[in-house]
């Protein structure tokens, strides 16, 4: 129960003024700042209900409403049900940040689908209005398309091939109005000359080999169309310029970007925002083998620019140096925004929880940024630095794949900015290394898999489409 109006929530619990009294005593004992996120537990032995939680929403905007959600949800956790009271007058956008801190808070991966969660009911008390059943309707999209993301990336990368993260996303696209998927293949890929995937992906069994998903939902009338572009690298060893396990062990995590463009694919559907959007996954596992690139290699991207291999580990620029190159001359969009878990340099300039975002649009940027801020997810941007451009300049190619000078995360994003053609004004890349995963339960993330980008680009989707 948050605190902004105990009585009128105790009105709904159907409390005396005796139970009102002792609330207020016990909110005084606590000394409750309300502050966002803050619970106090009042116990009441031999009672109903037996547990009185106290939530605070700090100011009362969304954000509060989420923190007070999540920590409702894991003071909660080893109950069986949960009711949440929420005032009359709450504003749907508080609803809505309360609804995804309850939801995205409880989730919990299963490797297998057996041991339930004790608590299995969260109940929310509220006016049954339009708008709030909009802004349920928004959370519910949104969460449901962060969980699956989280889903696929907690996903140990023995079952997570190429072809298992197609099969997902052709499972949970079918019957979605608007929504079509296609997969293709390592032949088809080879015909078309997407080389920079099949040079990562060549290290890998046949079966474990790469894919190219494109997630496609086309709402009728839409005017702008969006791309989107996910690193899909289902586990990257570094190749022959193998990883220490300490960088390795959680490497499975290095198909987040796609998985988020997935994502925020799927809520846009079914939101049914009036913007067409492709997502664009391409899926390799970067692995060593017999077949694997070689430092010194040189490979002709699609669309024709060469790159020589410098650095075996510098990977998920190349799978989507391709893909944006296939998205710019042969989809056209209005916008591509790629995400990608590209460089361990970024966590070491942002830290745990910051994606670092690069763009030359001010507009781009800035309407990014207050999608991620509004939605709960943080990000700072990033300087194109020109200066570093020249680096990237071969010896036997067009560009190399890696250096040694430092500033990791800005090179690999100027590696990037060469494949976006007529597009360089109209492209945005978030390198969300480090925010792609959390060490533990913190608000409304979850130890693993945070499902990074779902938010901030459905936030995003929303508003271009208004
Ligand atoms: N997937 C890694 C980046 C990464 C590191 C993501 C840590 C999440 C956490 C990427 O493929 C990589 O290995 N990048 C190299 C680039 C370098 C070789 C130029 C890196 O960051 O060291
Ligand atoms: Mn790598
Ligand atoms: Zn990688």
């Amino acid at each position: 129960m948050p605190s902004g109006s105990p009585s009128d929530a105790l009105d709904l619990l159907k409390l005396g003024p005796a139970d009102l009294a002792e609330c207020e005593a016990f909110l005084e004992d606590v000394e409750h700042s309300g502050s966002a996120g803050t619970v106090h537990t009042l116990p009441r032995p031999a009672r109903r209900p037996s547990r009185l939680l106290f939530a605070g929403i700090g100011d009362g905007e969304e954000a509060g409403w989420r923190a007070a959600g999540a920590a409702l949800a894991r003071s909660a956790r080893s109950e069986t049900s949960l009711r949440v009271l929420v005032p009359r007058d709450t504003a749907p956008e508080a609803v809505r940040g309360l609804a995804e801190g309850l939801w995205l808070a409880s989730y919990r991966f299963r490797l297998n689908d057996a041991e339930p969660d004790p608590l299995r009911r969260v109940t929310v008390v509220l006016p049954a209005t339009e708008e709030i059943e909009a802004a349920l309707d928004q959370a519910r999209a949104v969460v449901t398309a962060t969980l699956l993301a989280r889903d696929l990336t907690n996903m140990p990368s023995d079952r997570k091939t190429p072809a298992w993260f197609a099969r997902q996303v052709v499972k949970a696209a079918a019957g979605v109005p608007g929504l079509t998927v296609e997969v293709r293949e390592p032949a088809y890929l080879a015909a078309q000359g997407f080389n920079a995937i099949l040079a990562v992906g060549r290290g890998a069994a046949q079966e474990r080999g790469p894919r190219l998903v494109e997630l496609s939902y086309r709402p009728r009338g839409a005017k702008r169309h969006i791309v989107l572009v996910g690193k899909g690298i289902t586990f990257d060893t570094g190749g022959v310029c193998i990883k220490p396990v300490s960088g390795m062990k959680l490497m499975r995590k290095d198909m987040g970007g796609a998985a988020a463009v997935i994502g925020a694919t799927l809520a846009a559907a079914a939101m049914r925002l009036p913007v067409r959007v492709t997502a664009l996954a391409p899926l390799a596992e970067n692995a060593l083998g017999d077949d694997s690139m070689r430092p010194g290699d040189v490979i002709t991207h699609y669309g024709g620019i060469t790159s020589e291999i410098l650095n075996t580990d510098a990977e998920g620029r190349l799978v989507l140096g391709d893909a944006m190159a296939y998205a710019v001359r042969r989809l056209r969009p209005d916008v591509m925004v790629d995400l990608a878990t590209l460089t361990g340099a970024q966590g070491v300039a942002l830290g745990k929880r910051t994606a670092a975002l690069y763009s030359h649009s001010d507009s781009l940027a800035g309407a990014l940024a207050e999608a991620a801020a509004a939605s709960g997810e943080s990000v700072w941007r990033m300087p194109l630095n020109e200066d570093y451009a020249a680096e990237l300049d071969g010896d036997l190619a067009d560009i190399v794949n890696s250096t040694d000078i430092g500033a990791g995360s800005l090179l690999a994003a100027l590696y990037l900015r060469e494949f976006t053609g007529t597009l360089r004004e109209n492209w945005a890349h978030f390198d969300m290394s480090s925010p792609a995963w959390s060490d533990s339960n913190d608000g409304e993330l979850t130890k693993g898999a945070t499902g990074w980008g779902v938010r901030t680009l459905t936030r995003w989707l929303e508003t271009t489409a208004a």
